[in-house]
């Protein structure tokens, strides 16, 4: 089979894995599989994607299907039940292999059901987001939600290979794709300078959801992140960097309702919200950097302000709710608020402890200010 319209990124953990980006990747995911000795016994998806896309694994497609529920409903304890069962009941062993096709919902839920049954299975990934493909199917954090907070139930596991088919996002809705796109702005300013003008020149390209231009922004993402999760697997430390924007983000997200603002819209803006921030402190080393952003942002279609945030999605964002937000740690008690800032371009500094009253103050600005 031949690899060349696919660009190919290692991921230098144990054992080493592929993440194959491009038009047509699924059709290597047998070979993958194949190659590896892996051997599949079940396929997780959901009925949208798995009717839009499910023909594209090939034969793979007829393996037993499990659908989970949509977005993030299927990343509950619940889904997360049925899944274990359906394993059981067509049998796999510790040799087996499950496959997800799906958003970062399914790779999410599908990672945590391989670390869990029978001690750890292997799982290979089919993303069919651009958010999943730049980012939830690389890197191994798994998990579903809990009623404290998102993510709070995981593990690391780590997938045998990604087929990262570019073909499937044909079908994503414009607002889809632009959340990808949010986490290919925060990807590229941990990643630096050439990964950011990377990105800017082919601003009009991504928007208009362009092939070629995806999967050269995927790729050049994915390696970002692959090198950083080469370097810290289970974040212990610079595999924080990767939350740049988030602390914000998650809290915006929260504040408003889950589900009212699009994970990667809520990230554009929490990466504004970054870079203001830093500047306020002090902290920033090139000053023309937040325009930059912030124009590069819109030029993909997101919002880069906070009013411009809450007006688009309709969403009632008082900046004293986000700042409970921001300052809940993992486990949902209140403490210190910790940023994720970026000096510069490939940059980023963790862990900076600014004060309450000053995010209090600072995130009241941030919501009174007009674009
Ligand atoms: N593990 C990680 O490192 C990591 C990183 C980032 C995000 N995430 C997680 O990823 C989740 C968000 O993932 P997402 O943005 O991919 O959304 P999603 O997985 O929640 O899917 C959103 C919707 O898109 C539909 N869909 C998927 N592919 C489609 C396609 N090709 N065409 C048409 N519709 C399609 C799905 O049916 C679903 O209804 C969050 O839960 C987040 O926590 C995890
Ligand atoms: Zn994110």
């Amino acid at each position: 089979v031949s690899d060349s319209p696919l660009r190919v990124v290692e991921v230098a953990v144990e054992p080493p894995y592929a993440v194959r980006i491009g038009p047509g990747a699924l059709a290597r995911l047998e070979p993958d599989v194949e190659r590896l000795g892996l051997r599949p016994v079940a396929l997780l998806s959901d009925a949208r994607v798995f009717e839009l896309h499910g023909a594209r694994l090939g034969a793979l497609a007829s393996l037993p299907v499990h659908l989970a529920p949509r977005g993030e409903e299927g990343k509950s304890f619940a889904a997360l039940e049925a899944l274990l069962e359906h394993l059981a009941s067509v049998g796999a062993d510790r040799g087996a292999c499950l496959v997800t096709l799906g958003g970062g919902s399914l790779s999410d839920l599908g990672g945590l059901a391989a670390s869990l049954y029978a001690r750890g299975i292997d799982v290979v990934h089919a993303p069919t987001t651009l958010l999943a493909q730049v980012d939830a199917s690389v890197g191994g954090k798994t998990a579903i939600n809990l009623r404290a907070a998102k993510n709070l139930a995981g593990t690391v596991h780590q997938p045998r290979t990604v087929l990262a088919d570019t073909d499937t996002l044909a079908t994503l809705s414009a607002d889809e794709l632009r959340s990808g796109l949010g986490e290919v702005v925060k990807t590229a300013l941990v990643g630096g300078e050439s990964e950011l003008s990377l990105i800017e020149e082919r601003a009009p390209a991504l928007v208009d959801g362009d092939a070629s231009a995806l999967a050269r922004a995927t790729a050049a993402c994915v390696r970002v992140k692959a090198r950083i999760v080469a370097a810290d697997p289970l974040e212990r430390g610079r595999r924080r960097e990767l939350n740049l924007g988030h602390t914000f983000a998650h809290a915006i997200e929260r504040a408003a309702g889950y589900g009212v603002i699009p994970h990667g819209h809520a990230v554009a803006t929490g990466v504004s919200l970054a870079l203001a921030c830093a500047r306020e402190l002090g902290k920033l080393e090139e000053p023309e950097l937040p325009e930059r952003i912030d124009a590069l942002l819109r030029a993909l279609g997101l919002s880069p302000t906070w009013t411009e945030l809450a007006e688009r999605w309709d969403a009632r964002l008082e900046p004293d709710r986000v700042l409970d937000a921001v300052a809940l740690d993992k486990k949902g008690r209140a403490s210190e608020p910790s940023l994720v800032l970026p000096r510069g371009a490939g940059r980023i500094e963790l862990d900076v402890r600014p004060g309450r009253d000053f995010v209090a103050a600072f995130l009241r600005r941030q919501a009174g200010a007009t674009a």
